[in-house]
Order: C-alpha cells, then sequence, then structure tokens
C-alpha cells in the first residue's frame, strides 16, 4: 500500500473538513484505494433528527441521504467528489428512499468486469428489513447504480463490510439473526450477488460495526457491542481463514476512555504503508443530532499478533 503520511499523522477526532473548508460528511465510512488515490464513502447525514415511535430502543434517526464520496492523495486533503450514490425521493418501495436507511457503505473494485462495487446496510426505518444492498460505477467516485438488496442465503443483514483477499475472492461481513450472530459470505466472482458458501461467527456475541483486516496471514475483525448509537467497548477477533472460526482477544483500544471505544464504534481498517500499522476509522455518534456526528481516526498497531489502538488523549 502506498501511503505517504505516517500512521501518527492521520489521527483525527472530530470534525475533519474538505479542501473547499467545508465538513466532511461521510459517516460509517468505507475506504477504496485505487490507482494511488483514496476514495472515501460515507453516510450523508442532514436534517433533523427525530425518534422512531414505538421502539424498544432508542432509534434515532436522519432521512437516508445516501453515500458522499471524497478522495485524498496523502490521507490528510480531501477533493469531495460529489454524491456517489443519490437517494430516491417520494418512492417508498425503493430500498434507497429517504425514508429508509442506508449505512455502512464499502467500496471494491472488481478487476474482472472493471466495476467499482459498492454494498451496503439497507433498512427499514425500524431496522426490520435488514437487507445489503449492492450498487455499481465504472468510475470509482461515481455516480453508482444502484442494482437490489437481498438476504444472503435468505439471512437478516445489518451492520456490515466488505473484504477483499488477495487472492481476489471477496465477502461480506454482517451482523445477522437479530444481531445475535455475524456472518461471512463469499461472493460470485463478479461480486453482485452473495454465494451459497458462508460461515457463522461470533456465535451468540451480539456484534456488530465489523472491520476486518489481515495481517501476516491471518483475519483480524474488530466490533462493537450493539447498543444503538451508544458508545461500547470494542473488541478484536482472529482467524487463519476469513470464513472463521474466529478467537476473540478482548479490547483492542488503550487509554482513557478504551471502554467506550474513545466514545467511538469502529467502522473500517486501512492498511498503511507502514509495517503492521493501520488506520483505525471509527465514528463518533452524536445521537440525538446525527448531522453532529464526526470521527475518530487512529493508528492501529499489530505487534506480536496482538492488536493495540492507542489513544494519546490526555482528557
Ligand atoms: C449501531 C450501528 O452500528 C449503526 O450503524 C446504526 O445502525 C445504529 N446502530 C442505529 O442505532
Amino acid at each position: 500500500m502506498d501511503a505517504f503520511a505516517q500512521a501518527s499523522d492521520l489521527s483525527v477526532d472530530g470534525k475533519l473538513y474538505d479542501t473547499d473548508k467545508n465538513l466532511i460528511n461521510a459517516h460509517g465510512a468505507g475506504m477504496l484505494y485505487h490507482d494511488g488515490i483514496y476514495y472515501l464513502f460515507g453516510e450523508i447525514k442532514k436534517g433533523t433528527t427525530w425518534r422512531v415511535a414505538n421502539q424498544s430502543w432508542e432509534d434515532y434517526r436522519v432521512p437516508a441521504g445516501g453515500i458522499s464520496c471524497y478522495s485524498s492523495k496523502d490521507l490528510k486533503n480531501w477533493r469531495y467528489e460529489g454524491v456517489a450514490l443519490a437517494p430516491v425521493k417520494g418512492d417508498p418501495k425503493s430500498d434507497i428512499d429517504t425514508g429508509k436507511v442506508i449505512e455502512r457503505p464499502k467500496v471494491i473494485y472488481n478487476t474482472k468486469t472493471k466495476q467499482f462495487v459498492m454494498w451496503m446496510h439497507i433498512d427499514a426505518k425500524d431496522y426490520s428489513y435488514s437487507q445489503s444492498g449492492v450498487a455499481v460505477s465504472k468510475t470509482p467516485a461515481g455516480p453508482y447504480h444502484y442494482i437490489k438488496s437481498v438476504k444472503p442465503n435468505g439471512q437478516m443483514s445489518r451492520d456490515m463490510t466488505l473484504f477483499k483477499d488477495d487472492d481476489g475472492k471477496a465477502y461480506l461481513i454482517y451482523s445477522s439473526e437479530q444481531n445475535n450472530t455475524m456472518q461471512v459470505c463469499l461472493l460470485s466472482d463478479d461480486y453482485l450477488h452473495p454465494t451459497k458458501t458462508y460461515s457463522r461467527i461470533l456465535i451468540n456475541r451480539r456484534r456488530e460495526a465489523p472491520a476486518l483486516f489481515k495481517n501476516n496471514g491471518k483475519y483480524y475483525l474488530i466490533t462493537s457491542d450493539c447498543t444503538g448509537w451508544s458508545a461500547n467497548a470494542a473488541t478484536y477477533a482472529i482467524a487463519d481463514k476469513v470464513l472463521g472460526p474466529y478467537k476473540e482477544y478482548g479490547n483492542p483500544c488503550k487509554g482513557l476512555r478504551a471502554n467506550t471505544t474513545f466514545e467511538s464504534q469502529s467502522t473500517y481498517v486501512l492498511p498503511l504503508k507502514e509495517k503492521n500499522t493501520y488506520l483505525f476509522m471509527a465514528d463518533h455518534w452524536n445521537k440525538t443530532d446525527l448531522e453532529k456526528s464526526d470521527y475518530l481516526w487512529l493508528p492501529l498497531k499489530v505487534e506480536n499478533g496482538k492488536v493495540e489502538i492507542i489513544n494519546d488523549a490526555k482528557k
């Protein structure tokens, strides 16, 4: 990976601005590295937050704003590329209507079809729909063309991420089974369909916000607990094979407020040039005013197989 920046220079704790000095609006984000450029994709959160009635949990919402894209050569200066996937207005039957939930977009490139493929969590405002949506584009920043959403192998799919392995195979990793158990599903060669090959992992552990990366031939999966928009302690798990089994190793965070992942929730782990070094990307959710949510980016190190996310903040 051809990152110029050192991990320690990339830390963010709060707001992020683009090169036009506008606030970056890209939550539940993912990163694509393509031809020397980083592309950041995230949920556009805009408008007044309201609480969905008759829900047993704090279901705070803003209208689904679609997916934004920003690009950078150095992971520090971000150029706004526009709306990568626009929501649809006034069509409640559409998966990407503003009344739906469009969360946690992740993009990978398919070298065979020469298409950029975006997967995302698509849901109803009460999270009962539980599907994964897929969209494609011929160019990295989009606009993406939305294809459909699916329940992989008939299974629920909420918080999700996407992982492209060194052999070009890609996997969807998602909270399933009413958020009790995660699943990893191999995608078809064109990355557009779940295959029948899938596994159940972190069984009955109630984990969400998955972020998967590979180090030294092993697969590392960071997840959060299931507490709505409220922060909780992350854990990490390691597997020899991407489909698992995964063994959990506790909280990778060190420092003040490690027990709430520094008041954040994982969304992506980006490999950096420095050996065994990654950028841990997370969201500081502001649940009663979601538009004001911002970001936490911290260096993540793997040392002797152990993951550490260190926050040097003194208060
Ligand atoms: C936690 C998830 O990780 C978020 O992406 C979002 O779905 C919230 N729950 C909704 O409460």
